[in-house]
């Protein structure tokens, strides 16, 4: 079958098996911030953006992205590296594997709710898992950033 649809703001026309994972196809297209973790859906790592919102990208078919834009790490690279930085500051990038899904998530967080308690950005990043940290690092840099954007750093 044919899809056609924006990854990362290009316009990307294929034939692809009924069957190709998002994951698949993102990666196939070079998006290898796009990680295969448990591929249950349980760990966060494969987390792209579906029209805006983040999916598991390897719970959902590339058919499904036909008509829709995809975004990925590498389209975000700006937010991405700002925010990465705080991320980094605080020591809680270790392996880092985690790190591109931990970072999509978190932006997609910051979209909706710029503001979000604590126990908000629990929630929203309890699917995301980090095997190296207690998630007290991501934490503090997610708040040093909001803090940061509070005092008017642009985005
Ligand atoms: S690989 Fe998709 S959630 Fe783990
Ligand atoms: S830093 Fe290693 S899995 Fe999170």
């Amino acid at each position: 079958m044919k899809i056609s649809l924006m990854l990362n703001g290009t316009k990307i026309e294929r034939e692809i098996a009924p069957d190709l994972l998002l994951i698949d196809f993102v990666r196939e297209e070079g998006c290898y911030s796009v990680k295969r973790g448990c591929e249950t859906s349980g760990c966060g790592l494969c987390t792209v953006f579906l029209d805006e919102k983040p999916v598991l990208s390897c719970s959902v078919l590339a058919a499904r992205a036909d008509g829709h834009a995809v975004t990925t790490l590498e389209g975000l690279q700006k937010e991405a590296e700002e925010f990465g930085a705080f991320i980094a500051d605080q020591g809680a990038e270790q392996c880092g594997f985690c790190n591109p899904g931990m970072i999509m998530n978190a932006i997609a967080l910051f979209r909706e709710n710029p503001d979000p308690t604590e126990e908000e950005m629990k929630e929203y990043l309890a699917g995301n898992l980090c095997r190296c940290s207690g998630y007290e690092g991501q934490l503090r840099g997610m708040k040093a950033f909001l803090e940061y954007k509070k005092q008017g750093g642009a985005v």
